[in-house]
C-alpha cells in the first residue's frame, strides 16, 4: 500500500536505535525526508548515513537532547515546519517512589512530557495552516498496565495522554492528527537495561531473566522495533486522517484486557 508520504518531512526524536530509528526507517521507506535526532552524535550520523544510503532520502542529524530547550531549538531550526513529528525519549529509570530524586523527576518531566509538549506547541499551528500534520508520541504500555518499579515512567507519559486529548479535537478538520503508540516488551537496548535492573533485584542473571520473561510471554517473543515503526507509519499516512486521539497498545497480547 502506498501510504500517500513521499516527498513530506518528518522530525524523529530520539531515534539513533530501538524504536525511535525503526519508526525513522519505515518513513524513509515510504520517501519521507527526515531530521533525526539522539544525544551522541556518532551513532547518530551513523544512523542517518545508512538510512540515507538504503533509502534515497534527505536525512539530517541533530545532535542534542530532546528534554532540553536547546536540544529542541536546534532540531527546530533544522526543520520549522515538520509535516510529521514523532516524539521519543529514553524512558525514567525505574525505581521505588521514595527513592526519585528532584533531579529524576525533573529529568522524566523534561524528556517524557515538557519535551513532547514544547515540540507540540510549536509545530500544530504550522501543519493545521497548512492542511497536513501527523504526530505520534512513543509512550508505553505502562500507562494502561502499571509495573510498580515504572512509576516515573506512568507519572510522565498519563500527563502526555492528557495533554494530547485535549489537543486533537481543535485540529482533525484540518487534517492534523496526533496518537499515542504504546509499546510493550519490545527487543531493544532500553528492554535489556530494564531486566539488567529487575535481574539484579532477583538476584538472577540478565539473560535468565530475558528468558523467563520470553517464555511468560502469550507471544513467546519480544517484540520487533520495525512493527512499531510499521504502526507508526501508517499512523502518519494519509489513509489514517480519520484516526486521532488514540493510545494503540502493541504487546503481542502481553496484557490481558477486556476490549
Ligand atoms: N523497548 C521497550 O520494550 C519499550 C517498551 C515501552 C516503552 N518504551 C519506551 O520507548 C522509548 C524508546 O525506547 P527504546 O527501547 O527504543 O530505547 P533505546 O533502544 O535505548 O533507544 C533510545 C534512543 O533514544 C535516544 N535518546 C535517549 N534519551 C534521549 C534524549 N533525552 N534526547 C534525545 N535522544 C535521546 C538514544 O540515543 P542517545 O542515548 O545517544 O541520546 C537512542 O537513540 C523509551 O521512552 C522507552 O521507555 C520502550
Amino acid at each position: 500500500m502506498d501510504l500517500g508520504l513521499k516527498g513530506r518531512r518528518a522530525i524523529v526524536c530520539a531515534a539513533s536505535k530501538g524504536l525511535g530509528r525503526a519508526c525513522a526507517e519505515a518513513l524513509a521507506a515510504e520517501g519521507v525526508d527526515l531530521v533525526l535526532n539522539a544525544r551522541t552524535a556518532g551513532p547518530l550520523e551513523q544512523a542517518a548515513d545508512d538510512i540515507r544510503a538504503r533509502f534515497g532520502v534527505d536525512v539530517r542529524a541533530v545532535a542534542g537532547d530532546i528534554g532540553s530547550a536547546e536540544g529542541r531549538a536546534a532540531v527546530l531550526a533544522v526543520c520549522p515546519a515538520p509535516d510529521i513529528l514523532v516524539n521519543n525519549a529514553g524512558g525514567p529509570s525505574p525505581g521505588k517512589l521514595e527513592s526519585f530524586t528532584e533531579q529524576d523527576w525533573a529529568k522524566a518531566l523534561d524528556a517524557n512530557l515538557r519535551a513532547p509538549a514544547a515540540l507540540l506547541a510549536a509545530v500544530l499551528d504550522g501543519m493545521a495552516e497548512r492542511g497536513f500534520g501527523r504526530v505520534v508520541n512513543i509512550t508505553s504500555s505502562v500507562v494502561r498496565h502499571p509495573i510498580d518499579v515504572q512509576g516515573l515512567s506512568a507519572a510522565a507519559r498519563a500527563g502526555l495522554h492528557g495533554l494530547v486529548s485535549t489537543l486533537v479535537r481543535e485540529r482533525i478538520a484540518r487534517n492534523v492528527t496526533i496518537n499515542n503508540i504504546l509499546p510493550g516488551p519490545f527487543a531493544t537496548d532500553r528492554l535489556i537495561s530494564n531486566f539488567t535492573f529487575q535481574a539484579k533485584r532477583k538476584g538472577i542473571g540478565p539473560d535468565e531473566a530475558l528468558a523467563a520473561r520470553k517464555a511468560e510471554l502469550p507471544a513467546k517473543r519480544f517484540g520487533e522495533p520495525r512493527e512499531v515503526g510499521t504502526l507508526c507509519a501508517y499512523l502518519c499516512s494519509t489513509h489514517a486522517g480519520y484516526i486521532s486521539g488514540q493510545s494503540i497498545l502493541i504487546d503481542g497480547a502481553a496484557h490481558p484486557q477486556l476490549l
